[in-house]
């Protein structure tokens, strides 16, 4: 079975809790399957995540940004998804192109059209098979984001994102949103200020009846 399923969502909509549950379900099962994320993914990825998500003493503007996530991303097919489905996996990933045009579309407010072409610029012919979206109120996702990084001692802060203003974060959740309309076939909107376990659950269902198909 390869396909690409992606987890998509606001900061603390509960992308990466929930991926490895799934991760853990699909083991079960006996399904092959890899856990990636972007940015980071690759080894130059994970370079790039230090640069994008956190706070660094120098400016990174809008377009700059674009082209990072971009440069990520290319990497990060070429070296490990796109060689996953070729082995057969089932490839689930922590954020992909719809993420780009939910932040730097709708949120930093660049040429929509524009995002698209880069898009299948940095993946060609690899469109996600299924996307979940983990839907929520902003402020529930950015006091859960925030609670973790003071929690987490060691984990880097990655908090560039979480600094913005909740405007920003209400045009990205409103860009996903729209993103679903356009493409409802694609994606599963699932209600995430539910518990963990509930929403695993409704995760669980996707997938048996994604790969059932
Ligand atoms: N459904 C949930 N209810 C309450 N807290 C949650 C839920 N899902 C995740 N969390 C917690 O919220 C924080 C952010 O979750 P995380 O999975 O890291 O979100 P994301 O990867 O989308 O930013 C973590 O501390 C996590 O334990
Ligand atoms: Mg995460």
């Amino acid at each position: 079975m390869k396909a690409l399923i992606t987890f998509e969502g606001i900061e603390g909509c509960g992308k990466t809790t929930q991926i490895r549950m799934a991760g853990e379900y699909l083991g079960n099962q006996k399904i092959p399957y890899i856990i990636t994320e972007e940015p980071g993914g690759s080894p130059l990825g994970k370079k790039i995540r230090e640069i994008l998500l956190n706070q660094e003493p120098y400016l990174i503007g809008a377009r700059a940004e674009l082209l990072l996530f971009s440069a990520a991303r290319a990497q990060h097919v070429e070296e490990v998804i796109l060689p996953a489905l070729q082995a057969g996996k089932l490839v689930l990933c922590d954020r992909f192109s719809d993420a780009t045009l939910a932040y730097q579309g709708f949120g930093r407010a660049l040429n929509i059209d524009f995002i698209k072409t880069l898009n299948d610029f940095s993946s060609p012919s690899l469109k996600p098979d299924l996307t979940l979206l983990f839907d929520l109120p902003v402020k529930i996702g950015l006091s859960r984001a925030r609670d973790r990084i003071t929690r987490v001692r060691n984990s880097p802060r990655e908090d560039r994102f979480e600094n913005e203003e909740l405007a920003f974060h209400r045009q990205v959740r409103e860009g996903y949103l729209s993103l679903v309309k356009e493409e409802p076939e694609r994606f599963r909107v699932i209600d995430a200020s539910q518990d963990i376990a509930t929403i695993h659950r409704e995760v669980c269902r996707y997938l048996a009846s994604f790969i059932r198909r």
